[in-house]
C-alpha cells in the first residue's frame, strides 16, 4: 500500500496521533511528559491485553462454518434449526486441548475439545463436547480435583505423572477414558482428523411432547488419523501450534473440513430399565442397541478475522439449549450448566454475550440490564415483568423438558443398573482387537490377520469406532496383540501375567517402598506362597502386565502407577504411556485382590472388584436413585 492510501494513526478516541516512533519529551534528550496521553494510552492498554486464559481447554483454535440437516428429524425434536432437510445454520467451532496452558503444544496427549455454537433462529445452541465419547468422572464434585491432578504440581509447578495417575487409579470410573487417551487417539494428527462427541446424553422432545434420549457423534469426513506417540512428541518441538496452523491453512486453501452428524436415539422409557445407567458419562451406548442415524453435516469454511475477538472471547455454555433440546439426568452435565456461564462472567466480563462472536443471530428481549461494558440495550423497554407497557412476555409453550424425580435429598452416587460397573465399558473397548479405522498402517500393524494380529478378529470391527461397543454376540475373540495396540504407546503385546518369581526378583532389586501400605517383604511372602502362574503355550514378551483383583471373568483395565522413583529406576523409564495395562483374568491366580507391581511402584492400592468401592461412584445407598 502506498503512503498516500494509509490511514492516519489515531488514539482509541479517534484523535490523530503525531508520531508512531517518538514519545513527547522536554528536548530531544529530556524527560518524558505526562501530557503524552497517546503514549500512556498505548502502555496502559498493552498492560490489559490479556483476559485470564480458560481454566481448562486454554489452548485452542476455531473456525466458522455451517450445519446442514440431511435427514428428517422432526419425529424426535421440534428444534427449529433441525426442522427441514437442507436447512443450514451458521456455526462457530472451537477445538482445544484440555490441560495445557495458552502457549502449550497442540500435540500433547490429551482429550481434544470440540465445542460448537449454532446460531439458530431460536437463540444460540452450544454443544460443548470432546473428541472422546466418554469422560474420566461421573460426578461434577470431582471435576476440579481431577483438573488439579492433571495440571501443575503446587510445589514444583511442573506437570506431574504421579498426580495424574494417582487420581486415575483412585477413580476407577476413569478406566475407559484413560484407555482411550493412551491409544493413538490421544494424539490426533489434526483437528480435522478426529471425531467430536456430545459425550453426554441429552433430551430431544418433538412437537407432540414425546421425549427421547440422544447422543451426538460428529464423524470426521477426512478420516481418523493420529500421530504415534513419537511423532506427536517430535511435533511438540517442531511446531507447537501444529493443529491451529493445519486448520487455518486448510480453510485458507479452500480445503473445507466436514463432519457427518450421527445420532443415537433411545426411547424415553428405555432408560430406566436399560442394563447400565445410560446417563453415565463414563460409558458409551452400544451401537448394536442404538444404531447411529445420520442426520446432518458440519462444514468449516471461514477462518476467524481476528483470533482474540473470535476465538479467545468465544464463550460456549452447555446451558445454551434451544426449544426441542434439553438436559438429561447426567450429573456432570447438570454441573456444567452452572459452571460455564459463571466462568465466562469471570473471564470475559458480565456482558460477554454481547460480543459479536457470542451474540445470538436472533433478537434478544431479556430483562437483564447494565453491568460492565454493556452496549446493547432495549431502549425504553420496561425493566421489570410483569408490566403494563408492552414489555416482552414469556411463552409457556417453551417450558423446559423434564423428567420425573423422587427421593430424599442425599449425597450419593447413582443407583447402579444391573450391568453397571467401572470396568466393563473400558475393557470391552480395549478387548476389541481391531478397534479403528485402519486409516494408517501404524494403526493396524498388529491387527490385520495377514500381519499376524487378531486372527479371529471380526473384520468389521476394524470399521467400528474405538469406543463403541459391538453387540455382545458379535464381539471379536480376544487378542492380546490388538489389545496392546489399543493401549498404545509401547506397542508391546500384552502377554500372560508376569510370574510371581519375576515379581519377587524385581522387588528384590528395588528395595523397600518409601511409603508402603504393606511392606515389600510381606508382599514377597505372599507371592511366594501363591506359587508360579500357569504357563501359556506360547510365550510372548512381557510388558508390565499385572493382575488386578478381578472378581468377574471379564477383562479388567488397570494402571500401573509411575512414581518418580519408579520412573528413575525403570524399567518404565520411556514414558507414561507404557504403563497402562490390561489384565485378562486367567485361571485361579488371576482373581487375587492385589496389584503387586502397581503396589510396588507407587505403593498404591487399587480399587478392585466390580467397581462398587467408595470411589467408584456407584451407590450403595438404598434410597439413591435417578428417579424416573
Ligand atoms: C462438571 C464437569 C465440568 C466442568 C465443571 C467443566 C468446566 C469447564 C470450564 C470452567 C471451562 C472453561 C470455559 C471457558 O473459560 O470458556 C471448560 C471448557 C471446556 N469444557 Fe468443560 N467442564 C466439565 C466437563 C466437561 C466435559 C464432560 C466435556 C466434554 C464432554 C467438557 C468440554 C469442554 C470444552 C470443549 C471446553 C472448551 C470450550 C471452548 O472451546 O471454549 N467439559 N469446562
Amino acid at each position: 500500500m502506498s503512503d498516500e492510501r494509509k490511514p492516519t494513526t489515531t488514539t482509541d478516541a479517534g484523535i490523530p496521533a503525531a508520531s508512531d516512533d517518538h514519545s513527547l519529551s522536554a528536548g530531544p534528550n529530556g524527560p518524558l511528559l505526562l501530557q503524552d496521553h497517546y503514549l500512556i494510552q498505548k502502555m496502559a492498554q498493552f498492560n490489559r491485553e490479556r483476559v485470564p486464559e480458560r481454566v481448562v481447554h486454554a489452548k485452542g483454535g476455531g473456525a466458522h462454518g455451517f450445519f446442514e440437516v440431511t435427514a428428517e428429524v422432526t419425529p424426535y425434536t421440534k428444534a427449529a434449526f433441525l426442522n427441514r432437510v437442507g436447512k443450514r445454520t451458521p456455526v462457530f467451532i472451537r477445538f482445544s486441548t484440555v490441560a495445557g496452558e495458552l502457549g502449550s503444544a497442540d500435540t500433547m496427549r490429551d482429550p481434544r475439545g470440540f465445542a460448537i455454537k449454532f446460531y439458530t433462529e431460536e437463540g444460540n445452541y452450544d454443544l460443548v463436547g470432546n473428541n472422546t465419547p466418554i469422560f474420566f468422572i461421573r460426578d461434577p464434585q470431582k471435576f476440579s480435583d481431577f483438573i488439579h491432578s492433571q495440571k501443575r504440581h503446587p510445589v514444583t509447578n511442573t506437570r506431574d505423572h504421579d498426580m495424574q495417575w494417582d487420581f486415575w487409579a483412585q477413580s476407577p470410573e476413569s478406566a475407559h477414558q484413560v484407555a482411550f487417551l493412551m491409544t493413538d487417539r490421544g494424539t490426533p494428527r489434526s483437528w480435522r482428523h478426529m471425531n467430536g462427541y456430545s459425550s453426554h446424553t441429552f433430551m430431544w422432545i418433538n412437537a407432540q411432547g414425546n421425549r427421547f434420549w440422544v447422543k451426538y457423534h460428529f464423524k470426521t469426513d477426512q478420516g481418523i488419523d493420529n500421530f504415534a506417540d513419537g511423532e506427536a512428541k517430535a511435533m511438540v518441538s517442531e511446531d507447537p501450534d501444529h493443529h491451529m496452523r493445519d486448520l487455518f491453512n486448510a480453510i485458507e486453501g479452500g480445503d473445507h473440513p466436514s463432519w457427518t452428524l450421527q445420532m443415537q436415539i433411545m426411547p424415553f422409557d428405555a432408560a430406566k430399565e436399560y442394563r447400565f445407567n445410560p446417563f453415565d458419562l463414563t460409558k458409551v451406548w452400544p451401537h448394536g442397541d442404538f444404531p447411529p442415524i445420520t442426520i446432518g453435516r458440519l462444514v468449516l469454511d471461514r477462518n476467524p478475522a481476528n483470533y482474540f475477538a473470535e476465538v479467545e472471547q468465544a464463550a460456549f455454555e452447555p446451558s445454551n439449549m434451544v426449544p426441542g433440546i434439553g438436559p438429561s439426568p447426567d450429573k456432570m452435565l447438570i454441573g456444567r450448566l452452572f459452571s460455564y456461564p459463571d466462568t465466562h462472567r469471570h473471564r470475559i466480563g458480565t456482558n460477554y454475550q454481547q460480543l459479536p462472536i457470542n451474540l445470538p443471530h436472533s433478537e434478544v428481549h431479556s430483562y437483564n440490564k447494565d453491568g460492565g461494558m454493556r452496549y446493547r440495550h432495549n431502549g425504553d423497554q420496561p425493566v421489570y415483568a410483569p408490566n403494563s407497557y408492552g414489555g416482552p412476555v414469556a411463552d409457556p409453550q417453551h417450558e423446559e423438558p423434564g423428567w420425573f424425580v423422587s427421593g430424599e435429598i442425599v449425597r450419593s452416587a447413582s443407583q447402579p443398573h444391573s450391568d453397571d460397573d467401572d470396568y466393563r465399558s473400558a475393557s470391552d473397548a480395549v478387548d476389541r482387537c481391531a478397534l479403528g479405522d485402519g486409516s494408517r498402517p501404524h494403526d493396524c500393524e498388529h491387527r490385520r490377520p495377514s500381519e499376524g494380529g487378531c486372527p479371529a478378529g471380526d473384520p468389521r470391527a476394524g470399521r467400528r469406532l474405538l469406543a463403541e461397543d459391538p453387540p455382545r454376540s458379535r464381539r471379536p475373540r480376544r487378542c492380546g496383540r490388538g489389545t496392546a495396540d489399543y493401549i498404545g504407546g509401547d506397542r508391546q503385546p500384552v502377554g500372560p501375567q508376569g510370574s510371581a518369581r519375576r515379581l519377587i526378583k524385581r522387588l528384590d532389586k528395588r528395595g523397600p517402598c518409601e511409603r508402603p501400605k504393606r511392606s515389600c517383604s510381606e508382599r514377597k511372602d505372599r507371592l511366594r506362597a501363591r506359587g508360579p502362574r500357569p504357563r501359556k503355550a506360547r510365550r510372548q514378551p512381557q510388558p508390565a502386565s499385572v493382575p488386578l483383583g478381578a472378581q468377574s471373568s471379564s477383562p479388567v483395565v488397570g494402571f500401573a502407577i509411575p512414581t518418580q522413583r519408579a520412573i528413575n529406576q525403570g524399567p518404565f523409564e520411556e514414558d507414561h504411556t507404557a504403563r497402562i495395562i490390561v489384565v485378562k483374568p486367567r485361571g485361579p491366580n488371576s482373581g487375587g485382590r492385589s496389584h503387586p507391581v502397581g503396589d510396588h511402584l507407587g505403593c498404591q492400592r487399587f480399587p478392585v472388584g466390580r467397581g462398587t468401592g467408595p470411589s467408584s461412584g456407584y451407590a450403595s445407598h438404598p434410597r439413591a436413585g435417578l428417579g424416573g
